[in-house]
């Protein structure tokens, strides 16, 4: 499985940390930036991922950020994303099991690499389980026509 991977300034940190786990696990992780720890907007990181996982069916993401909220925010007015900020192994677990996520976001100011480590692998073991939560994940997704409808 694909992964595409990125993060702003105050994610940058464990970035790295995480490729690792990802990559441990048989991931093909593809960092998308940025480079350096240097000041950017998590927005235009957020809107890289988010467009990558979109376009290539099956594929998965990270965002890191100080919270993870500001980039689940954003990557989430893409369409075709489901993108879930967690901060622990079972958040982690039910975004995946429920809510069939395709992007796992979380805060370097929130979680210590343990917490990631559980995180990444709740993320990488759980499986959507369908059924009812198929149906309310449709109606989740029947929302961006919704949007695209009001000229929104
Ligand atoms: C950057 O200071 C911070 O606002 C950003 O990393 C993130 O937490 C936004 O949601």
């Amino acid at each position: 499985m694909r992964l595409y991977i990125a993060s702003d300034h105050a994610g940058f940190h464990v970035k790295e940390f995480v490729k690792g786990l990802f990559t441990e696990r048989g991931y093909e992780v593809v960092d998308l930036g940025p480079e350096s720890d240097d000041r950017v907007d998590y927005p235009d990181f957020a809107a890289k991922v988010a467009r990558a996982v979109a376009q290539e069916e099956g594929s998965q993401g990270v965002l890191i950020c100080g919270t993870g909220i500001g980039m689940s925010i954003a990557a989430n007015k893409i369409r075709g994303i489901r993108a879930a900020e967690v901060h622990d192994y079972y958040t982690a677990q039910m975004a995946r099991a429920h809510n069939d996520a395709n992007i796992l976001c979380f805060g370097e100011r929130v979680v210590g690499k343990g917490v990631i480590e559980s995180i990444v692998e709740a993320w990488c073991s759980t499986p959507f389980e369908g059924g009812r939560h198929a149906q309310r994940v449709e109606k989740i997704m029947a929302l961006e026509s919704e949007g695209e409808r009001d000229g929104n």
